[in-house]
């Protein structure tokens, strides 16, 4: 027997001895013939560099990442006007009734203006086979027959128009023919009844034309009525002194 026999003998028994003592007896799996049981120790100091490894090759290229989008950029400018669109649907109906209604009033007023343009062309025709003179708007025509100044004034009257009241050279022109194929001086509505020697209208207005016979009108015998002379020129004369009557329409 070898002298560390005994030696070992003891401290296997104090290694069973401990282990029946200790809580930690663990053993490696199949490992170990002898369960290690005991306190565990302190940990060793770390152990010195290992040698460098061998170098890699290059490694796997890098994935690459999106950026985050930018801020918009400017508005360009305008673009053409587009290629214009279909047309639209057609609206409603309008008020067809009404409208039928007043196209039928218009043609039926029109007709009736024909017809009265064609009556009035008639009648100027007959007055003017009656002595008449169409001057313009006015129509001077005379019954041919001679009376006083307040007469004639209230014939023409009555007649829808009034004595003559020449106010152009035109219009004086037409009364001389009339007095001149009746010889006759003729009445005009002219008269300073009113006011002597202030010759008015009937309707009080001034006189715009005249065409007075020199001398006249010279209030002879208190002249306040008017004639046109058969050469187309003025006389004042009594106003009940009996004249032709012209009157206007
Ligand atoms: C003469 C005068 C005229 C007058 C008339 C009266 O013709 O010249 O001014 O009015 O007589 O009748
Ligand atoms: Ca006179």
């Amino acid at each position: 027997m070898h002298l560390l026999q005994p030696f070992n003998v003891l401290l296997l028994g104090t290694s069973l001895a401990l282990a029946s003592l200790s809580e930690t007896c663990r053993c490696a799996e199949n490992t170990c013939t002898v369960m290690a049981c005991g306190n565990p120790g302190l940990n060793g100091l770390p152990g010195r560099d290992g040698k460098d490894g061998t170098k890699e090759e290059n490694g796997d290229q890098g994935v690459q990442v999106r950026g985050q989008q930018g801020f918009p950029g400017k508005a360009g400018p305008s673009g053409s006007p587009g290629i214009q669109g279909p047309p639209g649907q057609k609206g409603q109906k309008g008020d067809i009734t009404a409208l039928d209604a007043l196209q039928r009033q218009v043609t039926a007023l029109e007709r009736n203006v024909q017809a009265l343009q064609a009556d009035l062309s008639r009648h100027k025709k007959i007055l003017l086979t009656q002595g008449a003179m169409i001057v313009g708007e006015k129509i001077f025509v005379s019954t041919g027959q001679q009376d006083t100044f307040p007469n004639g004034k209230a014939l023409c009257a009555n007649a829808g128009g009034a004595l003559a009241s020449p106010k152009n050279v035109n219009e004086n022109t037409a009364l001389k023919t009339i007095a001149n194929r009746n010889s006759m001086y003729a009445f005009l509505s002219i008269n300073d009844i009113q006011t002597e020697g202030r010759f008015v209208y009937l309707n009080g207005a001034p006189v715009s034309y005249t065409n007075w016979k020199p001398g006249e009108p010279n209030d002879m015998n208190n002249e306040d009525c008017v004639v046109l002379l058969v050469d187309g020129i003025w006389n004042d004369i009594s106003c009940e002194h009996k004249s032709l009557i012209i009157c206007e329409v």
